[in-house]
């Protein structure tokens, strides 16, 4: 297939999108958390602050939809429907095509024989509703792929194994997982065989057809990277060889891998383009904050960084903040809901910005220290939320702190940070776009066929995006 005219759309977008970044750096790299600290309302536009201090909070919601057309009657200001207009051209869809549903309807009907769909309520106890729609969604596309018949796959980061147990039992591979984390590794263990105890009972022929997956407690390093040994090591553990099959030397395999954090991702590219034996990867990915990039101080060479990957990107000295690719990792379409549902609960930003003055104030040392979370500011006043935020750092807050003036002052003006957070966040899906651009054309550029597709609902699950490529 001809990848050249995609490989031009994806470098103009990615230029276009570098360029928008890095004139709105002020704005995206604004950490919330300082903005009464930093004075973030005043670097807005005196246009833009105009019209935002009049709009009610709901209206907003409009900034974070770029797949509907433009119903709101209020007149943004220019540069505002400009970036708008020029989002909707830039970022990748974050909901499903319809050809994709189509297709995917179609499909469907192919999985019907599976003992996933015999069995799927086996299959969902006891998983929460976000794993079991990631892990559903992932392995049907697995599933439907054209794969040349490579039914071996490498789950990579596999955690507690869910991906795996589905793959395997349910979906007929040959599974072996890579994971870091050894006590994840025994739940996994221990799950499979719960799993198959109840999946053996219902069928007990299973006992013929089934491999169980492989765990492996490994660390897979970006910086030592050996594709023969890898390789070695899966057949060894796949007792592959051993078997008495007539493909015996057509040993291949499939790398996946569900939410790698940070430079895992970029790992298991350049291990699928370093095994001949690898025909595909698909990666849905995580924590782009996590990436070591060009301009962080981990003294990494340009080559072996995880952002940005491909040639163009490099030769354009494209670089994304800390900042930037911590804000590509937000929830928006979930942000959206509660702009137009329950906003008050929002609060919660000017708490944490104010919480942050006077910790600057006490001392300094702790600032950005991080405040505990999952406390709910619509809930508690404000100085139940702040001594239970501060309740890990050293740090003992006087009454007065709470009912001074200046406190006051701040947390009136909440709404100019809900305000503020919704115009940063509405870049969040354009760097998500120019991550997930730079690992298609890097793929492209080596010369296997990729693309990107989404697979999980965003509201349940918002990195949703899968990459995957096969050669
Ligand atoms: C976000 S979790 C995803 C787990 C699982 N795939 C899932 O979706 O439930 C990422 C996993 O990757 C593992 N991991 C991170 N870096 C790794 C590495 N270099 N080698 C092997 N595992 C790694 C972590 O221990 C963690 O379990």
């Amino acid at each position: 297939m001809e990848t050249a005219p995609l490989q031009a759309e994806l470098k103009h977008k990615i230029s276009q999108a570098g360029q928008i970044v890095a004139s709105y750096k002020w704005l995206i790299d604004a950490y919330i958390v300082d903005f009464y600290e930093e004075d973030h309302w005043s670097k807005l536009p005196a246009s833009w602050a105009a019209f935002l201090a009049d709009i009610p909070i709901r209206t907003l919601s409009h900034l974070l939809s770029f797949d509907l057309p433009d119903k709101e009657l209020a007149v943004w200001p220019l540069a505002i429907i400009t970036l708008r207009s020029l989002f909707r051209f830039l970022v990748h869809t974050r909901t499903k095509t319809p050809e994709c549903t189509k297709r995917e309807v179609a499909l469907g009907e192919t999985h019907g024989g599976t003992i996933y769909r015999q069995q799927t309520a086996l299959f969902k106890k006891s998983v929460k509703l976000k794993k079991r729609h990631e892990i559903e969604q992932f392995a049907i596309s697995c599933f439907t792929q054209p794969t040349d018949n490579c039914k071996t796959i490498i789950d990579i980061g596999s955690g507690q194994g869910n991906l795996a147990r589905t793959l395997a039992y349910g979906f007929g591979f040959k599974v072996c997982c890579i994971e870091q984390n050894m006590s994840f590794v025994q739940i996994a263990r221990q799950k499979d065989s719960e799993l198959w105890q109840r999946l053996i009972k219902y069928d007990p022929t299973l006992e013929d057809t089934v491999v169980h997956p492989v765990h492996l407690h490994e660390k897979v390093n970006l910086d030592q990277i050996d594709s023969v040994k890898f390789v070695q090591m899966l057949k060894r553990v796949l007792n592959f060889g051993r078997e008495l099959t007539s493909d015996a030397d057509e040993f291949s395999f499939g790398l996946v891998g569900l939410h790698p954090c940070g430079d895992l991702a970029p790992s298991l590219l350049r291990l699928f383009l370093a095994c001949q034996e690898c025909r595909f990867v698909k990666l849905v990915c995580c924590c782009y904050m996590k990436l070591s990039s060009i301009d962080s101080s981990l003294g990494i060479s340009t080559r072996e960084c995880g952002f940005p990957l491909s040639e163009f990107c490099h030769k354009l000295h494209l670089t994304l903040t800390y900042e930037a690719r911590e804000i590509a990792c937000h929830a928006i379409e979930q942000y959206r809901e509660k702009l137009l549902t329950n906003y008050s609960e929002l609060k919660v930003h000017a708490y944490r910005a104010a919480i942050e003055t006077i910790i600057v104030r006490l001392r300094p040392d702790l600032r950005h220290s991080g405040l505990k979370g999952g406390i709910k500011a619509s809930e508690v006043t404000f100085e139940e939320y702040c001594r239970r935020a501060v309740v890990d750092l050293d740090l003992a807050i006087a009454d007065e702190e709470f009912q001074s003036e200046i406190t006051r002052q701040f947390l009136d003006r909440w709404e100019q940070v809900v305000k503020f957070y919704t115009l940063r966040l509405m870049f969040a899906p354009l760097v998500e776009t120019i991550i997930l651009y730079d690992r298609l054309l890097f793929l492209l550029e080596k010369g296997t066929r990729a693309g990107i597709d989404v697979i999980f609902d965003p509201f349940l699950s918002p990195r949703n995006h899968a990459i995957t490529a096969f050669k």
